[in-house]
């Protein structure tokens, strides 16, 4: 295997009635700013449960931060962070939340002059607002990682940096239970994503990362049906399994010291920044082209998946990983998500766009070998057609 240096910080809360703990886990003197989306947490007792914890606190909150959040939103925050001397962030929500506040805590003490450099220049961040999380929509890993994606202008662009680390996460798979079937849907398939970004490359005989991953894989095909349907879909155990495999999907763990890929997110992105859709759904239908592409580079991680996680050992290699693309497309397609650009309405017209966008935004040598160049996502989007 690779080299690496693995380290992850976050403190991990997880179980029913976890929120409680707030009251103990962020300092008593602290004021504390509570950001959170467009109100889900407000029907569903989360954020009720959130005031009961804080009630000893000093705090304010900062709400409307959006799918897929907006620099121009997010910068409006601010302003309370200054007028109330805000020394403590928590984001209540998914993985929009989690990373909004991260920009959010980067932002209030950048040091440079456009907060926007942080994600559009990667100008360096030399101190944040401590940050931690109450997740409500198990899928992104945003509530232990360094990461974070902020959209201004039809550019939907990342920042790493692990001063925005969360402190800590609390993870109560009760709260998960008033997502709709389509954001559990989404929150299912990006976390398979994660897993085969960071999986399906070319093998370095990293066996724990390999296994690992398998685990996880096993784990949403297994339980993410389930929280579809009726007879399960109030299942805290199915949830809770859901919830623990989104976050170890990308918390640092799988991807240390193995290649990873990345290419569907990237030109997944460029699918939400052009035309708005989920993330998870981008991704649902770049995998299986990017799979279908860069089946040679991918030939000996392809076999080894159609074998461990589809039982797939009979037939000769071409059919085998045949049978696996097929296989995740199957699972796509249960968990109700998109498999192609036309589920979207999108067709060949569009594809100009999206390669002028990659390629503007630097995305130019994507995947494990740096060799997904403009022309080959071309390839990868019109196999997606
Ligand atoms: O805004 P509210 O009212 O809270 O509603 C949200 C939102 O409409 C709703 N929701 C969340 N929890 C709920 C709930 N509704 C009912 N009950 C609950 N318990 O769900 C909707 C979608 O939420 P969002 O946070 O946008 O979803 P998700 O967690 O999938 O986050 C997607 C964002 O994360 C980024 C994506 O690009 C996208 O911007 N990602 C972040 C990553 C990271 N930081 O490492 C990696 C990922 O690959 C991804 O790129
Ligand atoms: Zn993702």
């Amino acid at each position: 295997m690779l080299n690496f240096s693995f380290q992850n910080t976050t403190q991990i809360l997880f179980g029913e009635g976890q929120i409680a703990a707030l009251k103990k886990q962020i300092p008593s003197d602290a004021k504390v700013l509570v950001t959170y989306g467009g109100g889900s947490i407000k029907s569903n007792g989360v954020y009720d449960q959130v005031a009961a914890a804080l009630s000893d606190h000093t705090w304010f909150e900062f709400s409307g931060i959006e799918p897929n959040p907006t620099y121009d939103t997010l910068i409006k925050s601010l302003d309370i962070i200054k007028e109330n001397d805000v020394d403590f962030i928590l984001a209540v929500g998914g993985g929009s939340v989690v990373d909004g506040s991260k920009f959010i805590a980067a932002a209030a003490l950048f040091e440079g002059e456009d907060p926007w450099d942080i994600v559009s220049k990667q100008a360096r961040i030399k101190k944040a607002l401590p940050l931690a999380c109450v997740l409500t929509l198990p899928a992104t890993g945003s509530e232990s990682n360094v990461g974070a994606v902020v959209t201004r202008d039809g550019n939907k662009l990342a920042f790493h940096n692990p001063l925005v680390r969360p402190i800590f996460a609390v993870l109560d798979p009760a709260v998960t239970l008033s997502l709709s079937d389509r954001q559990i849907s989404n929150g299912v398939v990006d976390a398979f994503v994660h897993t085969m970004e960071q999986y399906l490359t070319y093998s370095v005989n990293g066996k724990v990362q390999d296994r690992f991953a398998e685990g996880l894989l096993l784990t949403l095909i297994e339980d993410g049906p389930k929280a579809l349907v009726s007879e399960t879909s109030q299942d805290l155990e199915v949830r809770g399994n859901i919830m623990w495999a989104a976050t170890m999907a990308l918390n640092g763990l799988i991807g240390a010291g193995v290649p990873q890929d990345w290419s569907t997110h990237m030109i997944g992105h460029e699918l939400t920044g052009t035309h708005n859709i989920d993330h998870a759904r981008t991704l649902s239908i770049v995998l299986p082209a990017v799979m279908k592409v860069c089946r040679d580079a991918k030939r000996e991680k392809l076999l080894q998946y159609a074998e461990r996680i589809w039982n797939i050992t009979d037939g000769d290699e071409e059919s085998r990983i045949n049978r696996a693309i097929e296989s995740t497309e199957q699972f796509f397609e249960m968990m109700q998500v998109p498999t192609r650009l036309s589920h979207v309405d999108l067709g060949e017209a569009d594809i100009d766009l999206l390669i002028e966008k990659l390629t503007q935004h630097g995305m130019v040598k994507l995947g494990e070998h740096g060799a997904i160049t403009p022309e080959v996502s071309r390839e990868i989007l019109v196999t997606a057609l």
